[in-house]
C-alpha cells in the first residue's frame, strides 16, 4: 500500500493542468471528501501497529503534494489569464496602423518654406487677432483710408482696435518692429476677411507673404524672386507683374504666372487666357519701413503675398475651397502619399 501512494505521490508531482477545471478534478481526486486521501485516513485504523509510522508519514506526503500541486497549477492560470486580460490573444494577426495624412494646407506651406528658406529667407509668425497699427495704420492705411474697404474685416465685439487680421502683412509689421536690415523673410498663417463663403472664397483662408529689405533692393530682385519660386513651386518660370494698387507698396503689381493652355483645364483655370494670377507684390512704401523704424533713405526693400489655399487647389486639383475646412477624412485622407 506504501508503494501505491509513492506512485501516486510520484502523479501528483508529475500532473499538469491546461484549465481550472483539470485542477478542480484533480483536487477532488486527492483532496475531495471521497478523494484518495481521505480513503487513506479511513485506512489508517486498519494498519498494523508497526507500520503506521510509515503509512502516516507517506499519505500526509501525499497529500503535502497534492496540496502544492493545486496550488500551484492555480497561480500558472491565473497569471496567465492576466497577460491574456492585458494583452488580448497574443497569437492574433496584427492590426493595420492607420497612417494619417498632412492637410493639403500644410503640404503647399511646407513647401512654400522649403523653396525659400533655399535662399536664406527664415520664418516668421504673429498673432491672428491683431490691433489696428499692425493690420492698418503701420502698413500706410490710416483710418478713414478707403482702401481699408478692400479687406472686410472682423471686429472683435466693438471695439474697432481688434479685429481679425485681413493679411500676414500685420507679422511684417511686426518683424520690422524687431529687426533691423538685412531682412529676409516669409510669413505664412490664417486670414480673415468677411466674405460670402462660395466654392472660390472662403471667410478665412491662408497666406504666405515674404519680405525682403537691405540696401539697394531693386524691383528687379523682386521678379527675379519670384520667378524663382514659380519655377521651383509650378516648373513655370514665365510671369508677369501687372500694375496694381496697395498702400503698403510703390509701386505695386498683381503676380500672374503663364500656366499655358494646353488641357481643357488649363482653359478653365485661366478663363481662355493662359494667364493665372497668385498674388501681389510691390517695393515697400518708404512710409511703412519709416512707421517700423528702418531708415528709408538707407534701405528698400520689396514684398509679396500670395494665397495658400489657391495653389493648393491648383496644385491638387481641389474644385472647392470649402473641402479645405470640412475636415471629412474622405477629402483627407487622398494626401497620404503627398510629402
Ligand atoms: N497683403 C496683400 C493682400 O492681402 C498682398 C500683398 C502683400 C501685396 C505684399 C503686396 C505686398 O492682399
Amino acid at each position: 500500500m506504501i508503494d501505491k501512494i509513492k506512485e501516486l505521490i510520484a502523479e501528483a508531482d508529475a500532473f499538469k493542468a491546461e484549465t481550472k477545471e483539470e485542477v478542480e478534478a484533480f483536487r477532488i481526486q486527492y483532496l475531495g471528501k471521497k478523494g484518495l486521501l481521505n480513503q487513506y485516513f479511513a485506512e489508517f485504523k486498519n494498519v498494523a501497529n508497526e507500520q503506521k509510522k510509515e503509512f502516516g508519514q507517506a499519505v500526509n506526503a501525499l497529500k503535502k503534494a497534492a496540496e502544492e500541486k493545486v496550488n500551484a497549477l492555480k497561480e500558472e492560470l491565473e497569471s496567465k489569464e492576466e497577460v491574456k486580460g492585458v494583452y488580448g490573444d497574443l497569437s492574433r494577426p496584427g492590426e493595420p496602423v492607420n497612417l494619417g495624412a498632412r492637410h493639403p494646407i500644410s503640404i503647399v506651406k511646407n513647401q512654400i518654406i522649403d523653396i525659400f528658406s533655399n535662399i536664406g529667407f527664415n520664418v516668421s509668425e504673429g498673432p491672428e487677432i491683431e490691433d489696428d497699427w499692425h493690420n492698418f495704420t503701420a502698413l500706410n492705411l490710416p483710418e478713414y483710408h478707403p482702401a481699408r474697404d478692400m479687406q472686410d474685416t472682423f471686429f472683435i465685439q466693438t471695439n474697432p482696435d481688434v479685429l481679425l487680421r485681413t493679411h500676414t502683412s500685420s507679422v511684417q509689421v511686426r518683424y520690422m518692429e524687431k529687426n533691423q536690415p538685412p531682412i529676409r523673410t516669409i510669413s505664412p498663417g490664417r486670414v480673415y476677411r468677411n466674405e460670402a463663403i462660395s466654392a472660390r472664397s472662403h471667410c478665412f483662408f491662408h497666406q504666405i507673404e515674404g519680405l525682403y529689405i537691405d540696401k539697394e533692393v531693386s524691383f528687379a530682385d523682386l521678379k527675379q524672386t519670384l520667378q524663382y519660386f514659380t519655377t521651383q513651386l509650378f516648373g513655370k518660370s514665365k510671369i508677369r507683374l501687372r500694375p496694381s494698387y496697395f498702400p503698403f507698396t510703390e509701386p505695386s503689381a498683381e503676380i500672374d504666372v503663364y500656366w499655358g493652355l494646353e488641357t481643357e483645364s488649363d482653359y478653365r483655370i485661366t478663363k481662355g487666357t493662359g494667364w493665372l494670377e497668385i498674388g501681389g507684390c510691390g517695393m515697400v512704401d518708404p512710409n511703412v519701413l519709416e512707421n517700423c523704424n528702418i531708415d528709408s533713405k538707407e534701405y528698400s526693400g520689396f514684398a509679396f503675398g500670395v494665397g495658400i489655399d489657391r495653389i493648393a487647389m491648383l496644385l491638387h486639383q481641389i474644385n472647392d475651397i470649402r473641402l479645405l475646412s470640412e475636415n471629412d477624412v474622405r477629402f483627407l485622407e487622398q494626401f497620404k502619399s503627398a510629402l
